[in-house]
């Protein structure tokens, strides 16, 4: 086996993390991984926002402005409180492009594959992660709040950190029960 093979066999998602946040120079490799995703045309489509300390907070508010009024406390404190479940949320953004050869879903295929090589990075690293999108990931109010342009959509909320104790193993498939030959 090779190292890389062996760390794509050992991930796996991590929900409960805290402080330390990845450093700066983990984060760095992290996103020049990312920019390894296969990208048609080379058009780039995807950034990145950190978001750690005082803006996981603000995060929480910016979640829970999409509240109506008629809305719980119960409900207004679980998106205060979604943010601060690990100490950095790394959002990742498709940027699309007009292009006559690369229409916007490859651009987002690009993009959710940098999201992955993030993980894996992340993860091999040391750190823990988990992606998360939900109801927060296309809301207008959250996509205004972060400045996304028109042309970009928010491709998950990548929640990073020191692992405080390992999910139990989730069971993966067989690779025979989802690989066949074609044509049958
Ligand atoms: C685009 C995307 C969005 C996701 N959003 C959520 C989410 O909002 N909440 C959640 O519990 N898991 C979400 N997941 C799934 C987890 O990231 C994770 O893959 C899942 O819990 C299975 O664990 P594993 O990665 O260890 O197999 C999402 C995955 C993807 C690819």
């Amino acid at each position: 086996m090779t190292p890389v093979i062996e760390a794509l066999l050992e991930r796996s998602s991590e929900p409960r993390l805290q402080s330390p946040a990845p450093d700066q120079h983990t984060l760095d490799k992290a996103f020049a991984c990312a920019a390894r995703a296969p990208d048609h045309a080379l058009l780039r489509p995807w950034r990145y926002l950190v978001v750690s300390g005082d803006g996981l907070a603000k995060l929480g508010e910016l979640f829970a402005s999409t509240l109506g009024a008629e809305a719980t406390a119960k409900a207004r404190d679980k998106l205060l409180g979604a943010p601060l479940r690990a100490p950095m949320i790394i959002v990742g953004i498709a940027c699309h492009q007009p292009h006559p050869k690369v229409p916007e879903q490859e651009q987002t295929m690009s993009a959710a594959v940098g999201m992955g090589y993030l993980i894996l990075a992340l993860q091999s690293a040391g750190f823990g992660a988990m992606w998360r999108s939900g109801p927060m990931a296309s809301h207008p109010a959250v996509i205004e709040g972060l400045g996304l342009a028109s042309h970009e959509l928010i491709t998950g909320f990548l929640y990073t950190g020191t692992v405080v104790s390992e999910k139990p193993r989730v069971p993966r498939p067989e690779p025979s029960s989802f690989v066949s030959q074609w044509p049958f």
